[in-house]
């Protein structure tokens, strides 16, 4: 349903910093997510999940690059065009304090959208309220406990809830949810993950997940597809569970190696513990892998020539692939 083709984003270098180049955050990266699919990201900061995020929610233009939303090219539309038809991409972003103004009340958050949708579509107020309380079950709150409230009033797990419904007036296709759990309290995060599970499985929606955290990602994304980007690049991408369970390139063999919560837990492989290195070497020619420089298995090679992305379920880009496992065994109905 959507299909992004060589998307590529540079950004100019900012005056007055030392060594002003370009910051090419994203470059060349292909992913299509399915009706109801879901499709993960993840990668360390400044690697380019955001911006690939924002980008598709219409944020951000991209520098080149094409982005095809059921069966219509969205980068060739005029902006204004462009704009309206990207709300059906709502981006839900970190901080769900900052998302929602603290001056207005739960219930004036969600008219908003919804007066502007109702004008569209010739609706009249009992329909503004009909939808309000219909956001509001779908994002498991009850509307009388929430509507008069202020933001501040409520639970980090309940102004992502607001977010999300808020996001739910516009009838998305497809959520990005970008680090949408990690400011929100421990106990919280399962649920508001849970959520965005079900809003796919219940109600047809594709989910761009992009984090940090594997864990969440093999969650959120069973049955899905992971994309491991590193400065900008696909490095590694195919079905979530395989890359876990069978990592090929080793820079996702460190990023895995570094979740305590899937090291150990049953039979992991010989292979546990792939260290992640300091990261020092700003700018990498265009010539050599972009990891070489990190890389404990290193090879002349590596330093010679940059590995294209191979392969087509899972594919990877590493000139001596191996499978390393370092962490357990994934079971498939886990979560
Ligand atoms: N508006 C901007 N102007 C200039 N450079 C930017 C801008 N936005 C992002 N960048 C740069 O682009 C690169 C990718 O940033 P991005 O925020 O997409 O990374 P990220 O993977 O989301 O990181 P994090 O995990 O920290 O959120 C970084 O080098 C960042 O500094
Ligand atoms: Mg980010």
């Amino acid at each position: 349903m959507i299909e992004i083709k060589n998307l590529t984003k540079v950004f100019p270098a900012r005056k007055g910093l030392l060594g002003h180049d370009a910051i090419k955050a994203v470059a060349n990266v292909c992913f299509s997510i399915p009706e109801a699919g879901s499709v993960s990201f993840i990668g360390e900061s400044g690697s380019g999940k955001t911006t690939i995020g924002r980008i598709l929610a219409g944020l951000e233009t991209p520098s080149s690059g094409d982005i095809w939303i059921q069966g219509v090219n969205v980068t060739k539309m005029p902006q204004a065009e462009r704009r309206r038809f990207l709300r059906q991409v709502q981006l839900i972003q970190q901080d769900p304090y900052q998302a929602l103004n603290p001056a207005r009340t739960i219930e004036q958050a969600l008219g908003d959208p919804l007066k502007v949708i109702a004008r569209e579509r010739g609706q009249d107020s009992a329909w503004i309220q009909t939808r309000m309380h219909d956001v509001l079950h779908r994002v498991g709150i009850e509307p009388g406990s929430v509507l008069n409230k202020y933001p501040h009033m409520l639970s980090g797990g309940q102004r992502q809830r607001i977010v999300i419904a808020r996001a739910l007036t516009v009838d998305p296709k497809v959520l990005v949810a970008d680090e949408a759990v990690s400011m929100i309290d421990v106990s919280l995060r399962l649920g508001v993950l849970k959520l965005l599970k079900d809003l796919r499985e219940q109600f047809g929606i594709s989910l761009l997940f992009i984090t940090h955290d594997v864990a969440s990602a093999r969650y959120v994304g069973q049955n899905g597809q992971l994309f491991v980007i590193y400065k900008g690049m696909v490095i590694e991408s195919g079905p979530t569970d395989q890359i876990i369970d069978q990592p090929y390139h080793p820079y996702t063999q460190a990023l895995l190696s570094a979740v305590p919560v899937l090291k150990g837990l049953e039979n992991p492989g010989p292979d546990r513990f792939i260290p992640l290195r300091g990261d020092d070497q700003e700018l990498i020619p265009d010539t050599v892998c972009l990891y070489q420089p990190r890389c404990p298995f290193a090879q002349t090679k590596c330093r010679e020539e940059r590995p294209a992305l191979q392969g087509t379920e899972h594919a990877h880009a590493c000139h001596f692939p191996v499978v390393r496992r370092v962490v357990a065994t994934v079971r498939a109905n886990e979560g």
